[in-house]
């Protein structure tokens, strides 16, 4: 069925508006935003779609195509509700922008139809925080610019749904741009586009297709590492966040924090960060191998410092190699989720062909190799 007409049935109105936000990758910087470093996402053609209508009362009543369930709730009234699982970043949304003090005049009905796979480290959840806020931001003209609206994304993750994550997703979602990567300064908020276009390679994406379990506990466990690392560390070494420190400054910390598993987890930031400068003058240079020596480093302090992989990442990782792949690392929080290589554009087909085999022999799960366009930010489509 149509989606308009599905809204029809459902809601029992014509839709008014529609709007679309999509996924992100991100090719280097990994679990570095929560601790001011420099990160390169890019916002890419997988997208969630929200139909909407206005309501004459105050309720927010939304839908999934995805999960074929309803929830609504007062605006007035909005509350953290465990077991209604997606809908908690749709009324989380509207709680946060009241907080803040910005008027919700009236209620609306909300389609959600998303072809972003879902836990899969590609940000289906900051995809629909940014959509809801966009949405939001047009139908009460409320006037939010698009970095302000990946700051009360990223509030409503923290805040209302529990995550403690980084600003990465939110932001670069917010501010995707077609076939721009997006350096963005954690600590500062600032970024800059980047041309990735690499000739004849590309950036590919390799989905485990594994369930990611326990992603939140195990993510707010890092980040309270890093916040426990840090208040060992800031007045000696006067850092601010973890980032600021130098690689040549890790033998000092390592004295100081005095904790094996908790200077691993250091010793990942400050060398992912360092990698970000990296990549960035390797792409300037468009220097394919130690793009893909930084992504294969990257991988492996995600893996043996950080811990985060698994057996699912780091199998495709090394299906990837194994495959042809220049480099390769897994993308986004871990635990599961999607890797991403660099490979010779051209050998697209036998590549992937290869990685589903070799990966396949290795786990019995079938996993998937796609390439993205990258893309710009949500968006009101009609
Ligand atoms: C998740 C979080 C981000 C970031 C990544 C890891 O996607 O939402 O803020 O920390 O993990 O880089």
């Amino acid at each position: 069925m149509e989606l308009s007409s599905l809204f029809k049935q459902i809601f029992n109105k014509d839709v008014e508006a529609t709007y679309i936000a999509p996924a992100r990758v991100n090719l280097i910087g990994e679990h570095i935003d929560y601790n001011g470093g420099k990160v390169l996402p890019c916002a890419i053609s997988c997208y969630i779609k929200g139909l909407v209508s206005k309501r004459e009362d105050n309720q927010i009543v939304t839908y999934s195509t995805n999960y074929s369930n309803m929830f609504s709730s007062p605006v007035e009234n909005i509350k953290y509700i465990k077991d209604n699982d997606w809908s908690n970043y749709v009324f989380g949304v509207f709680e946060i922008l009241k907080q803040e003090g910005y008027k919700i005049p009236f209620g609306l009905n909300v389609l959600l139809d998303s072809n972003i796979p879902l836990g899969s480290g590609l940000s289906s959840s900051a995809a629909l925080l940014d959509l809801v806020l966009y949405i939001a931001n047009d139908m009460y003209n409320l006037n939010i610019d698009l970095k302000t609206i990946a700051k009360l994304a990223q509030k409503t993750e923290n805040e209302f749904c529990g995550l403690k994550c980084g600003i990465m997703d939110q932001a670069a979602i917010a501010l995707g741009k077609k076939d721009k990567a997006i350096l963005l300064d954690c600590n500062k908020f600032e970024y800059e586009y980047k041309d990735i276009s690499l000739g004849e390679y590309s950036f590919v994406i390799l989905k485990t297709n594994t369930p990611r379990n326990l992603v939140d506990s195990k993510y707010n466990e890092r980040v309270e590492q890093c916040q426990k690392a840090l208040s060992l560390i800031r007045n000696k070494l006067k850092v601010n966040t973890l980032c600021e420190l130098e690689v040549n400054q890790l033998e000092k910390a390592k004295q100081l924090i005095n904790n094996e598993l908790i200077y691993k987890r250091v010793r990942h930031v400050v060398t992912e960060n360092d990698r970000v400068n990296r990549f960035m003058l390797a792409l300037e240079n468009k220097d394919i191998n130690e793009l893909g020596n930084l992504l294969n480093q990257s991988h492996i302090s995600l893996k043996e410092d950080y811990e985060v992989t698994g057996k699912y990442l780091d199998t495709i990782v090394e299906s990837a190699l194994d495959s042809g792949a220049v480099g390769a690392r897994m993308t986004g929080a871990g635990f599961g989720g999607c890797a991403i290589a660099l490979i010779r554009t051209e050998e697209f087909s036998k590549f992937k062909e290869s990685v589903e085999s070799l990966y396949f022999k290795k786990t019995k799960i079938h996993p998937e190799v796609f390439q993205v366009d990258i893309v710009d930010g949500p968006t009101r489509i009609n």
